[in-house]
C-alpha cells in the first residue's frame, strides 16, 4: 500500500479527512497552498485563475447544442485514434464496475476531428489550459521536498512538453429520465490515470471525493472555480507522495434530474517515453490501464446483454 493513503475495498481515500479549501491563484502563497492541498487531499481548487469564465460558459453552451443535435453522430469516434464522439451506449465503465456511466462525450485533440464551428474556441481553451497546467506543475515541482523530486526523471513541467495526447473531454451527462438508470451513476467511483486533471467547475453540482471515513465529500463547484486533481501517474512518479484520490459524479435529485450537466476535464499526460518510476514509462502505464478499462467495458457489455436477454 502506498504510504500516503488508506485503501478500503480497493478504493483510494483521503488521509486524513480534510475539507477542500479554495485557493486564490493571485495569492503569493498560492503555489505552496496548492501543492499542500494536492498532497493532503489529491485535489486543489483555485479561484481568480487566468481561464476566462465567459469562455468556459461559451463552450458549455455551444457543446450543449452539439450534444442536443444529430450532428454528433457524424463525428462518431475513431476506434484507432479515440478522437470524436462517444455515445451513451459506448460510455466507459469505471474500473471494477460493470455498469456503464450515464454520459456521452467528445474527445478533442488539436490534431483530431472537430466540428468546424466549434474548433477555434476549443482549440484556444486547450492551449490556454496546457499553459496554465505547465505553470501549476512548476508550482508543484518547486514546493515538493527534494527527497521526492530527486526521483523524478525530469521536471514535472517538461514531462508534458511536446505531448500530443493530453485529452480534452467534453462531457455531457443527459437528464435522467428512466427509473432503471438509478442503478448507474453519472460517473462511478474511479481514479484518473493521467498526471493532473484540470476541470472548470461544471454547470451543475455532483462531483464528490471519498474521505477516510468512507464519506463522500462535495467538491466546491462554484462556477468560475478551477478544480485540479492528481492522477495515478503523478502518484506513481512521486512514490505515493501525491495521492490519486477516488472521486465520482452522483446523480441529481428532484427537479435537477431533468437538467443536463456539461463538464470539461483536460487530462494532462506526459510524453509516452517519460520514465515515471522503475516500473513504468508513461506509455507503458497508460497501455496497462487502458487494457484494464477495456476488460471492464467488455464485462459491462456482457452484463447489459444478459439483462436484455432476461427482460
Ligand atoms: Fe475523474
Amino acid at each position: 500500500m502506498l504510504s500516503s493513503q488508506l485503501k478500503i475495498q480497493g478504493k483510494k481515500i483521503l488521509k486524513p479527512m480534510h475539507s477542500l479549501q479554495t485557493i486564490d491563484y493571485t495569492d503569493a502563497d498560492a503555489p505552496k497552498l496548492f501543492t499542500a492541498s494536492l498532497r493532503e487531499t489529491g485535489f486543489g481548487v483555485l479561484k481568480n485563475h487566468p481561464l476566462q469564465q465567459q469562455q468556459v460558459q461559451h463552450i458549455y453552451d455551444a457543446w450543449q447544442r452539439f450534444f442536443d443535435s444529430d450532428k454528433k453522430n457524424e463525428f462518431l469516434y475513431c476506434p484507432e485514434k479515440f478522437d470524436g464522439f462517444f455515445p451513451t451506449t459506448e460510455a466507459e465503465s469505471a474500473k471494477g464496475h460493470s455498469t456503464r456511466d450515464l454520459k456521452e462525450y467528445y474527445h478533442y485533440y488539436p490534431w483530431g476531428r472537430c466540428p468546424g464551428a466549434l474548433r477555434q474556441t476549443i482549440d484556444d481553451y486547450y492551449a490556454q489550459t496546457i499553459s496554465l497546467a505547465t505553470e501549476l506543475l512548476r508550482w508543484v515541482q518547486e514546493n515538493t521536498p527534494e527527497s521526492v523530486t530527486a526521483n523524478f526523471s525530469e521536471p514535472l513541467s517538461t514531462m508534458i512538453e511536446g505531448c500530443s495526447h493530453s485529452l480534452l473531454r467534453i462531457l455531457h451527462y443527459p437528464p435522467i429520465t428512466r427509473p432503471d438508470e438509478t442503478k448507474a451513476l453519472r460517473a462511478q467511483a474511479h481514479e484518473d490515470i493521467n498526471l493532473l486533471t484540470i476541470l472548470p467547475a461544471a454547470n451543475e453540482p455532483g462531483l464528490q471525493v471519498l474521505t477516510r471515513k468512507e464519506d463522500w465529500l462535495d467538491v466546491p463547484c462554484e462556477f468560475g472555480n478551477l478544480i485540479i486533481n492528481t492522477g495515478d501517474m503523478l502518484q506513481e512518479a512521486s512514490g505515493g507522495y501525491f495521492p490519486s484520490t477516488t472521486h465520482r459524479v452522483v446523480n441529481p435529485e428532484g427537479n435537477r434530474r431533468t437538467r443536463s450537466r456539461i463538464s470539461l476535464p483536460l487530462f494532462l499526460h506526459p510524453r509516452a517515453e517519460v520514465v515515471l518510476s522503475e516500473r513504468y514509462t508513461a506509455g507503458e502505464y497508460l497501455t496497462e490501464r487502458l487494457r484494464e478499462l477495456q476488460q471492464t467495458d467488455q464485462t459491462a457489455e456482457t452484463d447489459a446483454r444478459a439483462s436484455a436477454d432476461v427482460s
